[in-house]
């Protein structure tokens, strides 16, 4: 089959990431006999700089016509330290999740065996962990409406949801809960605000229609806490759209690295696949980058597209690498032997190519012997 996919590489360490699961979707082309059809465009800082606009009309354009959006990263260091700027590239991203009306950011969660050590929380605590956060991601205090004062000595963010947004992830969260643990944890602050009070009602409506689906609610700072105490209490994590930010980062020191973390963002027209990390601009052009989260985004494109075993055989090429610990410094001790992001993103189309039969002698890969690296 042949399939348009809009790339937007972004900014800081996106290009590199993006290039690395190009690498591993063309290995899938190949072998599975595909045709991917890439078409780039621009969107944040480098958007800024070409253009003077952090979303050209032409990029919306691509990606309307795509049949998936592959997105890098966004945002530049410059930015971020001068909040006085007008014109950020962040508010491309924003703009485009909101003009293709992708409303529902999904991220899942895994403690990968091989990665336990990598994180700071304890194995026994983590071991096993496999959380889907839904996370809305079209409405909420991202889009209110916002102002600060002529004289700059107030400002303000408005929050508001409607029934109808919050009802249409809601469906997907508990569909998707019928086919994993069967659990949905709404995540709130309904003690303090209307917003929350609204989405606890409409959920707790909505789950009646779902019987086969337990429910639970948590107030949002309960669960900053128990997402590293007990993270296998949690099966679908629904929450709206700053909760989900923050909470979405928070559940990334579980996988061992934010490098390694995918997520889609599906509408009912159109759908985008990014990593969770940001831009890492301090990291831009050093080939240091993990490029897993960006590779396992194509995978979620895949699946997206109906391509299971393709979407599978990327799957298995990242646990590969990850269990003969071709990884990025990321993911090693302080005097181990780290792997570039070209090589990781090699080697994954490579095992995606050649799989077993592979002429690469992975023991010798593994010592950092071998002339791949
Ligand atoms: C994310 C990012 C974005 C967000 C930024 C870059 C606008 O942090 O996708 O989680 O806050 O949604
Ligand atoms: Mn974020």
């Amino acid at each position: 089959m042949k399939y348009t996919i809009a790339v937007i590489p972004g900014d800081g360490i996106g290009p590199e990431v993006t290039t690395q699961a190009k690498k591993a979707l063309d290995a899938v082309a190949e072998v599975y006999d595909h045709i991917f059809l890439y078409k780039e465009a621009l969107m944040g800082a480098c958007a800024i700089d070409k253009t003077g606009n952090p979303l050209p009309k032409e990029t919306i354009d691509v990606c309307k016509s795509a049949d998936a959006i592959l997105f890098g990263a966004i945002g530049e260091l410059k930015y971020d330290n001068d909040p006085s700027l007008k014109v950020r590239p962040e508010q491309g991203l924003l703009r485009l999740r909101k003009e293709l009306g992708l409303f529902c950011n999904i991220r899942p969660i895994k403690a990968y065996a091989k990665l336990l050590k990598n994180s700071p929380l304890k194995k026994e605590i983590i071991s096993g962990t496999n959380i889907a956060i839904y996370r809305e991601l079209s409405g909420g205090i991202y889009f209110g409406e916002k102002e600060t004062s002529k004289d700059g000595l107030s400002s303000f963010d408005v929050c508001s949801y409607t029934v109808e947004e919050i009802t249409r992830i809601t469906h997907l969260a508990f569909k998707a809960a019928q086919n994993r643990n069967k659990k949905v944890t709404l995540i709130d602050k309904a003690n303090v605000l209307e917003t929350s009070r609204l989405w606890r009602k409409t959920v707790a409506e909505i789950a009646k229609q779902y019987k086969d689906v337990a429910v639970d609610f948590m107030f949002v700072d309960n669960a900053a806490m128990q997402i590293v105490l007990n993270p296998k209490q949690f099966d679908v994590v629904l929450t709206e759209n700053l909760f989900g930010d923050i909470i979405s980062d928070v559940a990334c020191v579980i996988g061992g690295s934010i490098g390694i973390l995918a997520s889609s963002s599906v509408g009912t027209e159109n759908a985008l696949f990014e990593p969770i990390h940001g831009s890492y601009s301090q990291a831009k052009g050093k080939d240091i980058a993990n490029p897993i989260a960006s590779i396992l985004s194509a995978a979620m494109l895949l699946e997206h597209l109906g391509l299971h075993d393709e979407a599978d055989a990327i799957q298995r090429a990242v646990e590969k690498s990850l269990d003969l610990g071709i990884t990025t410094q990321d993911l090693k001790g302080k005097n181990q032997y780290a792997a570039s992001t070209a090589k990781v993103g090699d080697f994954i189309a490579d095992y995606i190519t050649n799989q077993e039969d592979s002429n690469m002698n992975f023991k010798n890969i593994h010592m950092g012997q071998s002339t791949i690296i």
